[in-house]
C-alpha cells in the first residue's frame, strides 16, 4: 500500500489508527482509481475521516456499493423506505443512543459487516465524538503465550435487540455466530482480535468461569488509549471505519441536544484463523 497518492490527500490523525482524506468530494460519482486509494488508505489507517461532504442519500449508498454489498441491519430503522440505509439519531426523546459501549458492527451475523460507512448532517455544538480502537494492536501487544492460546480459540457472538430500537420492527431475527478470537484480515493478511462487548457472550470449549474472566480481560484491554483515536464530528463529516480491525463506541455526553445522521454498511465475509 503507497504511502503517497496521486489523487487523495491523506493526513493520519496518530500513528496507529485514523485518517483524514482531503480532495475528495463524495457529492458526485467518483473515479475508480479515486475509489482504489481510498480502498488503500482505509486498508492503513482502519479508520477514515471526510469533512463538509454534502452528498445526498442516494450519492451515500452508491459509495458505499463500491466496496461491495450493502448489509441490512438486522432491527434498525432505516429511511426513504431504503433498508441499508440506517437512521443514526439521538435527540431529546432519546433513551439510549446508539452504540455506547465499545464493539464491532453486528458480529453476530454469520458474515459480518466489513466496514460502515457513517455520514451525520446534525451534530451537538460540544460532545458526541466517536472512539475508536485498533484491534491489530490490541492483538498485537498480547504477550506471545498469550497470543498462541487465544489464536486456537472459538468463540460464540449473540445479538438481542428486542426492544432496543423502541416499536420498529425488525428486518429479520437477530443472528447468532460462532468467530475466531483472532481473525485474519483478508485485505491485509495480519491478525486482529476479534471479540467485543457488545456481542461476544462466551468462548467455546472453555469453562463458563474461564471464558468469563478471559472475556473480561480482553474488554478491559482493548480499551487502551494507546490503541485508540477520538473524532470529534462537524455537520456533514463523514467516517468510515473497517469493522474486522477495528472497535467503536460513540459517546452520550450531549443530552438533549440532537445528533443525526445516516450510516451505509458493507458486507462482509466470513472471519477465519
Ligand atoms: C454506530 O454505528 O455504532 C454509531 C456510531 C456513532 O454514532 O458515532
Amino acid at each position: 500500500m503507497p504511502d503517497s497518492y496521486r489523487r487523495i490527500e491523506v493526513e493520519p490523525l496518530t500513528p496507529g489508527i485514523g485518517a483524514t482524506v482531503h480532495g475528495v468530494d463524495l457529492g458526485t460519482p467518483l473515479e475508480d482509481d479515486v475509489v482504489e486509494e481510498i480502498h488503500d488508505a482505509w486498508m492503513r489507517h482502519l479508520v477514515l475521516f471526510m469533512r463538509d461532504q454534502h452528498m445526498s442519500s442516494e450519492r451515500h449508498l452508491a459509495f458505499g456499493r463500491r466496496f461491495g454489498e450493502l448489509h441490512i441491519h438486522p432491527a434498525a430503522p432505516y429511511a426513504h423506505n431504503e433498508p441499508a440505509l440506517m437512521v443514526i439519531h439521538t435527540d431529546k426523546d432519546s433513551h439510549r443512543n446508539n452504540g455506547s459501549g465499545w464493539h464491532s458492527d453486528v458480529s453476530a451475523d454469520e458474515e459480518p459487516p466489513l466496514g460502515s460507512i457513517l455520514h451525520l448532517h446534525e451534530v451537538p455544538s460540544q460532545g458526541g465524538d466517536t472512539l475508536f480502537a485498533n484491534m491489530y494492536a490490541a492483538y498485537e501487544s498480547l504477550s506471545e503465550p498469550m497470543r498462541a492460546f487465544l489464536d486456537g480459540l472459538t468463540a460464540r457472538h449473540e445479538s438481542d435487540y428486542a426492544g432496543y430500537y423502541g416499536d420498529h420492527p425488525p428486518q429479520r431475527d437477530f443472528p447468532r455466530a460462532s468467530h475466531p478470537v483472532v481473525r485474519t484480515h483478508p485485505v491485509t493478511g495480519r491478525k486482529a482480535l476479534y471479540v467485543n462487548a457488545g456481542f461476544t457472550r462466551r468462548i467455546e470449549g472453555l469453562s463458563r468461569a474461564e471464558g468469563a474472566a478471559l472475556l473480561g480481560f480482553l474488554f478491559e484491554h482493548v480499551k487502551n488509549p494507546a490503541f485508540q483515536c477520538r473524532f470529534r464530528w462537524e455537520p456533514y463529516s463523514l467516517a468510515m471505519w473497517d469493522n474486522r480491525c477495528v472497535q467503536h463506541m460513540a459517546v452520550w455526553d450531549y443530552f438533549p441536544n440532537t445528533r443525526s445522521g445516516f450510516r451505509v454498511t458493507v458486507k462482509g465475509d466470513r472471519p477465519y484463523h
